[in-house]
C-alpha cells in the first residue's frame, strides 16, 4: 500500500502534513512495510500522523509519539507517548532507553532551528543502522518568524547542507570522514522535508571492472587510484 493511499483511506483522528509528503516518505518508508520495526513521531497534536503510520506499516510495527502538550496523551490513546520538550538532550535519550532503539524517527514537532537540531544531533547517533530520519517542515528554515531566510546560517537547511561534506568526507583526505561519513549513504532534499538514510558504510572506492573481473581501487585525492 502507498502512502497516499492509506492517506485516502484515513476516517481517524485529525492530521496535518504537506502534500509532498506522502510520495517523498514512502519512498524512504515502503522497505519498512510489515517489518517489526520501531518508529517515533515528535510532534502528536490530534494524534492521526500515528494512526496513519500504524496502518502505513503494519500490526507488525511499534509507533511511538513524542509531544511537550500532555494532551498529546488523550489525543492519542492507543500509543505510548513521551510527554517532554524535543529540544531537550536528556529528556531524547530516556526516551530512546525506554522505547527504543528507532528504525525511524519523524520530526514533526515545533520546527524550531534549536528543537530541531538538538533531536537531530540526539536521536540520530541513537537510530539503528538501516533506519531512516525524516525532519518534516523545514520551511520554516525560510520563514522570517523562525529567524529563517535564504542562506540563514542558522537554519536547518543550512545544517543539513553541511551535512553533504561530511557526506563527502571520502573525498577530501584520510582524516575528513567522521561518525556520520561512516554511517550515513544519502541525504534526501524534498519539498520541505529532509530524509537522512542511516546504513554502515565503508570509505567509498573505485570498481573497477576490466578484462572480466571486478576489483576496488582506493581513491587518490584527485583523478585516479592507488594500484
Ligand atoms: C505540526 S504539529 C504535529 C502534527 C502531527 N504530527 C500531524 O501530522 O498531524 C506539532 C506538534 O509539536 C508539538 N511541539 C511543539 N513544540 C514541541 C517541543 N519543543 N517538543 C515536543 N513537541 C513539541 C506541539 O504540541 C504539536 O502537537
Amino acid at each position: 500500500m502507498d502512502l497516499w493511499q492509506t492517506w485516502e483511506e484515513h476516517r481517524g483522528r485529525g492530521c496535518v502534513k504537506l502534500d509532498s509528503f506522502p510520495p517523498a516518505q514512502h519512498a524512504h518508508l515502503s522497505r519498512f512495510q510489515g517489518q517489526p520495526v520501531k518508529m517515533l513521531e515528535i510532534g502528536v497534536l490530534a494524534g492521526g500522523s500515528l494512526e496513519i503510520w500504524q496502518k502505513y506499516l503494519g500490526p507488525t510495527a511499534t509507533i511511538v509519539g513524542a509531544d511537550i502538550a500532555g494532551l498529546a496523551r488523550q489525543n492519542a490513546p492507543d500509543f505510548k507517548v513521551h510527554i517532554g520538550d524535543q529540544a531537550d538532550a536528556d529528556f531524547l535519550r530516556k526516551m530512546v532507553e525506554k522505547s527504543g532503539p528507532f528504525d525511524i524517527v519523524i520530526d514533526d514537532g515545533g520546527h524550531t532551528f534549536d528543537q530541531q537540531r538538538t533531536s537531530f544531533d540526539v536521536l540520530y547517533p541513537l537510530l539503528n543502522d538501516g533506519g531512516v530520519y525524516i525532519v518534516e517542515d523545514v520551511c520554516t528554515s525560510y520563514w522570517d518568524e523562525f529567524g529563517g531566510g535564504v542562506g540563514a546560517p542558522a537554519s536547518f537547511v543550512e545544517y543539513a547542507k553541511s551535512k553533504i561534506d561530511d557526506l563527502n568526507a571520502d573525498f577530501v583526505s584520510d582524516d575528513a570522514p567522521n561518525g556520520f561519513t561512516r554511517s550515513t549513504t544519502s541525504i534526501s532534499f524534498h519539498q520541505g522535508m529532509i530524509a537522512f538514510e542511516k546504513h554502515a558504510n565503508e570509505p567509498t572506492q573505485y570498481l573497477l571492472c576490466q578484462d572480466g573481473a571486478l576489483s576496488r581501487k582506493k581513491m587518490k585525492y584527485g583523478l585516479g587510484w592507488v594500484d
